[in-house]
């Protein structure tokens, strides 16, 4: 219980400063919606990441805020263009930008954001401030890199799992990598603990990927907050539909094929696809690999020291094991 409470307390710290952050107003069709972007909530993982990574190191955490900051206003960067990409009409249960405002306004508060993002990581004081701008630059292009792949494999007939496990490194991986990676560089952390913190991000980041495919189809749609099935919809080549592809026969295999092949599915055919994927076991395929990438993320933790950040840490992956939004 102690750990949900710093958790949520670092959450509200993080609230707070985004809240702070925006102070113009004009023009107001960019403040607007910036500061309903930046007021919409969301998990708030990724700083929290930089700030107990910091710590877990023997850093403080408020040291580590600004890039905490700054990765999570990247991160709303690119939901906001990812929306645009995806078709999504909702985001943390309310109505995405580009379908409350225009996608015009939802690209420009993209980029606004995206220099934002410079703006608050670069207020960090610390010595590696060069290695952490690279280090977060990287993160950029590799998203973008990974978002491209996204975007290609909904038309392409050929996609393999090990495609889809690069996708994923690229689009949500790295910026988890990011995140824990530039909290072990404010918090002075020693090379093996860097490399011990970006591993961790790696699987952690895997795990959160195949996790979002997975609540996509069985979420609770109140709770997740968005559209359940719109990867069906729009095509994605997600883990699930790759691994029921390779298991499914007969009728099951030519509805996916089908999704395939046509660039998505109608709406209609979500549940018959949420069954296809439970009956050919790609759900619980998913589950395993989940919890196998948590597994890799915990013996990563254990090569750091013993300390309150750390026990944290722990608790914090389990809990993302076990999300339901
Ligand atoms: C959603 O990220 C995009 C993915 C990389 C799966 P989150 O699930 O962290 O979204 P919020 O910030 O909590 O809303
Ligand atoms: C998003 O992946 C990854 C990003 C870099 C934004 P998704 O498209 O699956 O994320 P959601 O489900 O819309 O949050
Ligand atoms: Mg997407
Ligand atoms: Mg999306
Ligand atoms: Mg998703």
């Amino acid at each position: 219980m102690k750990f949900e409470k710093k958790y949520l307390r670092y959450k509200e710290v993080v609230d707070d400063y985004l809240q702070g952050f925006i102070v113009e107003k004009k023009p107001h069709s960019i403040y607007r919606p910036i500061r309903y972007v930046l007021a919409g909530g969301g998990k708030r993982i990724r700083p929290v990441l930089v700030m107990l990574s910091c710590e877990a190191v023997g850093g403080h955490w408020k040291d580590a805020l600004h890039a905490a900051a700054g990765i999570e206003i990247l991160h709303n960067f690119t939901l906001v263009h990812d929306d645009i990409m995806d078709n999504a009409a909702s985001r943390r249960g309310r109505a995405t930008i580009h379908t409350k405002w225009d996608p015009n306004v939802a690209i420009l508060v993209g980029d606004e954001l995206l220099a934002c993002a410079y703006r608050a990581l670069l207020k960090t004081r610390s010595s590696r401030i060069q290695d952490i701008a690279k280090i977060f630059t990287e993160g950029v292009v590799e998203v973008c890199e990974g978002q491209g792949y996204d975007k290609e494999f909904e038309t392409s007939l050929d996609v393999t799992v090990q495609d889809y496990l690069l996708m994923i490194r690229k689009k949500t991986g790295k910026m988890v990598t990011v995140a824990t990676e530039i909290g072990a560089l404010i918090g002075g952390g020693t090379p093996g603990e860097f490399r011990a913190l970006s591993n961790y991000g790696r699987h952690v980041g895997r795990a959160f990927q195949l996790q979002d495919d997975l609540l996509d189809i069985v979420a609770d749609e109140k709770e997740f907050g968005k559209t359940v099935g719109g990867d069906i919809v729009e095509g994605k080549k997600t883990f699930l539909l790759l691994e029921a592809l390779r298991r499914a026969r007969g009728k099951d295999r030519q509805l996916l094929l089908s999704i395939f092949r046509k660039k998505g599915a109608a709406k209609e055919n979500v549940d018959e696809v949420r069954r296809v994927y439970h009956r050919t076991g790609a759900i619980q395929a998913t589950l395993r690999r989940v919890k196998q990438d948590i597994a890799r993320a915990k013996n990563e933790l254990e090569k750091l020291r013993p300390t309150p950040a750390r026990a944290m840490l722990f608790w914090f992956t389990e809990m993302l094991l076990h999300r339901t939004y």
